[in-house]
């Protein structure tokens, strides 16, 4: 079997690029609505669950980065120690008033919330978007009542742009720019 391409390393996690043997991890997080409860309403299912069908039409997408964007995606959260896989999060391209942003996108498993794995996976996201893919310009698109969402998009030095507005209701912009070095 290929070994899957490594995308970064934090202390505790690596990230790696999807493999299609990750459906039923992917599935047990998507099938959830805890875990779905602040994402758009995109399957079927009105509690925004996804089948196990939804999830790998969305794990296939991914598999060799976002199809428009190989750099990008959403990568398997790995725990080092264990092996776990534990989330998935990542960057995504988007284009919001007539902009092109790269948003980073995290879910963590909930078995394995409040330790810091998110901030954690999200700090290195940024270092690699900032240092290894060249960008100058990140956010995250938040639902106002997900606070820990809020927590994370600030550890990794966000903060508050923009109230926007889609088909779905309000949704928050937090955004960083590149720090410039010296
Ligand atoms: C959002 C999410 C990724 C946070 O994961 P996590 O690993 O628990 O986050 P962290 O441990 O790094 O915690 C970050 C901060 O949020 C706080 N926090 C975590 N869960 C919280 C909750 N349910 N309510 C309030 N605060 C919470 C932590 O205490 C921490 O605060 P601190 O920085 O003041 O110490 C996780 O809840 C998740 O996967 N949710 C479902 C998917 C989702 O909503 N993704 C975001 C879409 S925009």
């Amino acid at each position: 079997m290929n070994t899957p391409t490594n995308i970064l390393e934090t202390d505790r996690l690596l990230l790696r690029r999807l493999i299609p043997d990750d459906l039923d991890a992917l599935y047990a997080l998507y099938r959830d609505p805890e875990m779905r409860r602040y994402f758009p309403p995109e399957g079927a299912s009105p509690d925004r669950t996804l089948t196990r069908e939804e999830t790998w039409e969305e794990l296939e997408w991914f598999l060799n980065g976002h199809p428009r964007h190989p750099e990008l995606g959403l990568w398997a959260t790995i725990l080092k120690d264990n092996g776990a896989f534990i989330g998935r999060c990542g960057l995504l391209p988007w284009t919001i008033d007539g902009q092109d942003e790269v948003e980073v996108a995290y879910m963590i498993d909930k078995a394995y919330w409040r330790r810091g794995l998110a901030s954690e996976a999200a700090s290195g996201i940024r270092d690699y978007a900032f240092q290894q893919l060249g960008l100058s310009r990140l956010i995250c698109m938040i639902y106002p009542e997900n606070v820990a969402s809020v927590k994370v998009a600030e550890s990794m030095g966000m903060a508050f742009e923009k109230e926007c507005v889609d088909e779905h209701g309000p949704y928050w912009v937090y955004s960083m720019t590149k720090p410039v070095a010296g």
